[in-house]
């Protein structure tokens, strides 16, 4: 969220959106950053400008709780890039916590609840029992509420932690996929709860689908893949026969969730604008949750490689707008990633910018000889003066890594 600010009641630790000038006539050669100095707040008042935006959040330190003061951390002197081998300083400062961080207990109370539900639907959908639509209601709203607070926390647990199996945890990731990119589309709370809810529900007719067709680890054959493709519209009929008291577009989203631009999904071949925004948000939510998921017979992708994939069906299976959004909201480096930056350096990824994804703010954990640092210092990639000239070379996956990105989230006590 935007909040105005009188510049002189500044301080370290704000993330500054805006100062309402245009490029030409401010002091930074960037219009935001995350002030680590107060000297860079004295540039804005040389500069005569009296008011900013700042990002809530985005800041390490609000208004509201600006009482208490804010140690600024030191930041490395500049160093050519291919000598910071040499073991970063520790930390003199209290340890800066990413938002992500910040969030994330509270992103898995919801979670694990959810997943509770979520595992209840499933065993209501075969018994043919009731299904408890306030339960997912509540549930759907402490989601939206953890992905208004920060859009990435979620995400960036479903990345670190796996929960369940799959056929647990598909829908309900699904949903927190979707829920995090809607919030990044600018969705209202209303139709984030409608996304978040239609999601939950959007494969609950593959509780219909026999079990040597829904569990086969190979192809299926072409008869079978006919059989596999009701479950769409078989999840419409669960909602539809049980008189659940939602939104006729919670019905949509699991209905239209296959359907593709160019005609080529089902049940319906709709095109184009014919398909609900919402259950495109789900479309391509449940590809990716699909891609990066391991199953029984296949590893699941990396991220980026995920990314690649949906990049390449835009313009045929998904309108290139939504494709183009949904890269930016899941970000290219989430939260999670382990990369080795140009320096040799191996850096866990711990929050994105999502207006600028090649840039996210990661923790350097190892320097280039492979020697883990005690006490892995923060780093925003987008911060000229904080980087110093590093930047991602490439992504490292966790099993060549050697050792567990979630270690540095302290997700210790979070129950897998
Ligand atoms: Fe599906
Ligand atoms: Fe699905």
């Amino acid at each position: 969220m935007l909040k105005k600010i009188v510049t002189k009641d500044l301080l370290v630790g704000m993330f500054v959106a805006d100062v309402g000038r245009t490029w030409l006539n401010h002091p930074w050669k960037k219009k935001s950053r995350l002030l680590t100095d107060q000297a860079e707040i004295q540039e804005l008042l040389d500069f005569g400008i009296e008011e900013v935006y700042i990002d809530t959040e985005k800041s390490k330190v609000l208004p509201t709780v600006a009482k208490k003061p804010f140690v600024p951390i030191p930041t490395r002197a500049p160093v050519k890039s291919r000598q910071i081998s040499q073991a970063p300083p520790a930390a003199a400062a209290p340890e800066r916590v990413s938002a992500v961080e910040a969030e994330l207990p509270k992103a898995a109370k919801a979670y694990t609840k959810a997943l509770d539900t979520s595992k209840a639907l499933i065993a209501a959908c075969y018994m043919n029992k009731r299904i408890e639509v306030s339960e997912v209601r509540e549930n759907v709203d402490e989601l939206v509420e953890s992905v208004s607070r920060n859009q990435d926390a979620l995400t960036a647990l479903i990345k670190l932690k796996r929960f369940d199996d799959y056929t647990y945890t598909h829908c309900l990731n699904v949903s927190v996929l979707s829920i995090s990119t809607g919030k990044a589309l600018g969705l209202s709370q209303d139709d984030l709860r409608i996304l978040g809810m239609g999601t939950m529900f959007h494969d609950l007719g593959k509780t219909r689908i026999p079990s040597f067709i829904l569990n086969k680890p190979g192809k299926l054959t072409d008869e079978e893949f006919v059989v596999m493709k009701n479950h769409a519209a078989l999840s419409a009929v669960i909602i539809e026969e049980q008189k659940l008291d939602v939104d006729d577009r919670v019905i949509e989203v699991a209905k239209f969730h296959h359907e593709r631009l160019d005609g080529s999904g089902y049940p319906d071949h709709l095109e184009g604008d014919a398909i609900p925004k919402l259950a495109t948000i789900c479309g391509l939510s449940d590809v990716y949750d699909a891609l990066t998921s391991d199953r029984v017979y296949h590893k699941g992708r990396l991220p980026h490689d995920a990314l690649k994939f949906i990049y390449s069906l835009r313009g045929t299976h998904f309108e290139p707008y939504w494709v183009d959004r949904f890269v930016q909201s899941v970000g290219i480096y989430p939260p999670g990633s382990i990369v080795e930056l140009n320096s040799g350096d191996i850096a866990v990824v711990m929050e994105v910018d999502h207006s600028s994804l090649l840039t996210p703010i990661v923790k350097l954990v190892a320097d280039n000889k492979g020697r883990l640092n005690p006490k892995p210092k923060l780093v925003n990639l987008n911060d000229e003066k904080e980087s110093a000239g590093l930047s991602i070379q490439r992504v490292i996956p966790p099993s060549e890594a050697g050792f567990d990105p979630s270690y540095y989230f302290n997700l210790k006590d979070i129950a897998k």
